[in-house]
């Protein structure tokens, strides 16, 4: 049997996810800036060679957010998500997350960090559930181990129930489909009642109607908790549903894609895509490839201030070249 829940549109949820996550916050003005990545570094040293993952990554996420992160394969988002969970430390920079500072923490305010501020949800089903305990066991674990007792035991079905796996409760892993963990594998992310829940392509080993599922079940975590949840994917169709996408490219944020709920003349509300580029301290800036094109950009382009903008044109033009 498979429960898909009635998710609500696109932007109650987004409103929702916002009140919950001010009133978690205390109010909205310490909202900005939940996750916070400034300059950041990661280089990596194996048998003498240097491989420079993350070069100089800008990102601020708010509090309550719903953020995808897509890029090439080898483009630094699992680097990212491993810095900013607390499993791996950077080389240089700044990466803040709910006030803790990852690059100076004492081992031991990682180790809380990680227990009590953050959520995982690894891409391979296998990593996510000890396959020898039911789903509920699954989720009612973590919470064992912070010693939260019987209060426990009811979360973990609330829990269940909020991903649409509650009939599930009673299974182990290997008789659940791969989507059913994935959602189990959220309800334990979120056990400890985190600030941030991460996903590494969470849905990568699915396929698009249950990858649909598991994509639903964080939206619900982020709307119903007002957990900020970042989620690295491939998946283009995810991609659309949140209302932030960022696109690193060689270690580096290159765009960013926003959709806002606006209400149209017509008074239907309707959702408006507006495309970023992210320009860093040093002036440097990506053009997405689709405007590149559509109007064949190529080698070099010329540029013109305006009074209120830049205006981009072919260098061919006029046969300077
Ligand atoms: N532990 C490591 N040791 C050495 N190099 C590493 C290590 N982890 C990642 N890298 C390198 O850093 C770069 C970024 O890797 P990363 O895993 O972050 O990419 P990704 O965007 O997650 O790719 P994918 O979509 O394939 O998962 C790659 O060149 C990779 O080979
Ligand atoms: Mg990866």
């Amino acid at each position: 049997m498979t429960v898909v829940q009635d998710v609500p549109d696109l932007a109650t949820l987004q409103r929702r996810a916002a009140e919950r996550a001010a009133a978690r916050a205390g109010g909205a003005d310490r909202l900005r800036g939940h996750i916070v990545c400034d300059g950041l570094v990661r280089i990596f040293t194996t048998e003498g060679v240097e491989v420079v993952a993350l070069q100089g990554l800008d990102l601020v996420v708010d509090r309550g957010e719903l953020l995808a992160i897509v890029g090439a394969s080898g483009s630094g988002k699992s680097t990212v998500l491993n810095i900013l969970s607390g499993l791996d430390t950077p080389t240089a920079g700044i990466a803040r997350v709910a006030g803790y500072d990852l690059l100076t923490m004492s081992a031991r305010k990682r180790l809380r960090y990680r227990r009590h501020t953050v959520g995982f949800v690894w891409q391979q089903t296998g990593r996510n559930l000890l396959p020898y305990l039911s789903a509920r066991e699954n989720v009612e674990l973590p919470m064992r181990l912070s010693r939260r007792g019987r209060a426990g035991r009811r979360r973990a079905m609330e829990l269940l129930e909020m991903v649409g796996v509650g009939y599930c409760a009673d299974r182990r892993p290997g008789q659940m489909s791969g989507g059913e963990q994935q959602r189990c594998a959220v309800a334990v992310a979120v056990a400890n009642d985190p600030e941030v829940l991460f996903a590494d392509e969470p849905t990568g080993e699915l396929d698009e109607a249950t990858a649909a599922e598991v994509f639903a079940a964080l939206r619900t975590i982020n709307a119903e908790l007002g957990v900020t949840v970042v989620v690295v994917t491939h998946d283009s169709q995810v991609a659309s549903q949140v209302r932030r996408t960022v696109a690193i490219r060689d270690g580096r944020t290159a765009s960013e894609v926003h959709r806002t709920a606006r209400v149209g003349a017509d008074g239907v509300e309707e959702l408006v895509t507006e495309e970023y580029a992210v320009l860093d301290r040093a002036g440097r800036m990506q053009l997405p490839a689709g405007f590149v094109d559509a109007l064949a950009l190529r080698d070099r382009v010329k540029l013109t201030l305006e009074p209120d903008h830049v205006q981009v044109r072919s260098g061919d033009e006029g046969g300077t070249r």
